[in-house]
């Protein structure tokens, strides 16, 4: 099996591809919320179908037999034996914990500073920053994952590059500096709340809404920023909200995180409300693990439309909390919920494996995570997390088309395995579960391929 070509996107290319373009092949992918409503409701599913692509975006989408007959010169790539599905959204990563992932810790808190806090030390040379960056994206597109919320470290520098990384492929990634002033080593921390604002707005002005790249206020977690930095974040959150900007941060991951944020803010209802009182909490809000929560911290984040995000493998390997899907899409106040890889918590890049131990946390507690379900999660769940449906996450027309080619056929077992699979969310489902390998054919970031294999 080869490693798969990667291939940047430059402008005079996107200008070249200005004519349409088609890709034929099965298809899925989802309209609705399948949490919410009856799940056949929810797909759209073709089994030869056909897309179109013009500028970018999806301009129609249907049957090959009756979408091809309005494009009779249409160029069109097949995909046999594989599944087309919208590209993958990870809502919650560190890029900057590459180098360190797969590293042993007992607790969370002992992790971060045994292996991750001396590594993301490294990210104010800007030179490892890149190579990093370089490498780290590859991983997402031979992933299938089209679109990050990206974690990056204290130092511009760590922005800039993983900025400057997406906007080759033409990506919609989410990133921004990380917000961190006390509780850490000196070389990583903040030098002051007020700089790392001032910082942070200049970031900001930078990249928010250049191209597809878009901003987030990240304060790493309460624990890791003094009062006043929590404050100023909020402000900036607040002043920047309207225009799309996000505020990215952890919350409720594990037992002696949240015992340590009850020592620094006795004052608080509980830890979400510890963001809450900063002006942390809004409808561009994105929280990782959600792991241990009261019901007040569900209702508070539903009332502010803000997004969770399920990282199944970090929390199996770090030994923190585990999601329970069913309390956050509880009916009375469902929050939006996406996955996340977390990488270095986590322990592999790919959306669609993190679906395959998702089925096991949920097992756990004897709740059973269908594969519909699943799959919304991966996809359209995500981008509403990040407020991005009407955008990615589906294909339909007007969405830009940013999709994954899933190969069907990956191995000889596969292909065996596959034939006895009632239909294609069950085959999706064994792939999820036993972890396929190269499992993606091809990965395309605003109509261009970007990976294939
Ligand atoms: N909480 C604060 N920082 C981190 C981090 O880097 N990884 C994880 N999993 N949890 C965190
Ligand atoms: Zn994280």
């Amino acid at each position: 099996m080869s490693a798969g070509k990667y291939r940047y996107v430059n402008e005079s290319a996107l200008g070249m591809h200005g004519s349409r373009k088609g890709l034929r092949g099965e298809i899925l992918s989802f309209r609705k919320d399948p949490y919410i409503y009856a799940e056949k409701e929810c797909v759209d599913h073709y089994d030869d179908g056909l897309i179109v692509i013009k500028h970018g975006r999806i301009e129609a989408v249907g049957e090959f037999s009756k979408v091809a007959k309005n494009y009779p010169e249409l160029e069109t790539e097949e995909y046999k034996d594989s599944v087309i599905l919208p590209g993958f959204v990870d809502c919650h990563l560190h890029y900057v914990q590459s180098p360190m992932i797969g590293s042993p810790g007992d607790t969370l808190l002992n992790w971060l500073n045994r292996y991750t806090f001396p590594t993301e030390a490294k990210f104010k040379d800007k030179r490892f920053a890149e190579e990093t960056a370089r490498m780290f994206f590859r991983q997402l597109l031979m992933n299938g994952t089209t679109t990050a919320n990206i974690f990056a470290t204290t130092f511009p520098e760590s922005v800039d590059a993983i900025f400057e990384e997406s906007e080759r492929y033409n990506a919609l990634t989410i990133c921004g500096k990380v917000l961190q002033d006390r509780n850490l080593p000196d070389n990583l921390k903040d030098r002051s709340a007020e700089d790392s604002i001032l910082e942070s707005e200049c970031l900001l002005k930078k990249w928010h809404g250049r191209g597809r790249q878009l901003y987030a206020v990240a304060p790493r977690f309460a624990p890791t920023s003094s009062r006043l930095q929590l404050k100023l974040a909020g402000e900036l959150f607040q002043k920047y909200i309207d225009k799309g900007v996000y505020m990215h941060t952890h919350l409720d991951e594990a037992e002696n995180e949240i015992e340590w944020v009850k020592e620094l803010y006795p004052e608080a209802k509980d830890y979400t409300d510890v963001y809450a009182r900063n002006g942390l909490v809004g409808k561009r809000s994105i929280f990782a693990h959600c792991c241990i929560m009261e019901e007040r911290e569900w209702s508070v984040l539903h009332d502010a439309g803000s997004g969770v995000v399920h990282c199944p493998s970090s929390n199996l390997f770090l030994g923190d909390g585990q999601f329970k899907f069913w309390e956050a899409k509880k009916l009375s106040r469902p929050c939006k919920t996406g996955i996340g890889t977390d990488i270095g918590g986590g322990t592999n890049f790919s959306v669609f494996r993190q679906l395959g131990d998702a089925y096991k946390v949920a097992m756990l507690k004897d709740r059973y995570l269908s594969p519909v379900r699943s799959l919304y999660l991966a996809t359209r769940g995500g981008a509403d997390v990040l407020g991005l449906a009407d955008k990615i996450g589906s294909i339909v027309p007007g969405h830009d088309a940013d999709l994954v080619v899933v190969d069907l056929r990956p191995t000889d077992f596969l292909e065996w395995r596959l034939q006895f699979a009632e239909d294609i969310f069950e085959k999706l489902f064994v792939m999820q579960t036993i972890g396929a390998q190269n499992a993606i054919k091809a990965t395309y970031i605003a109509g261009e391929k970007v990976f294939s294999r």
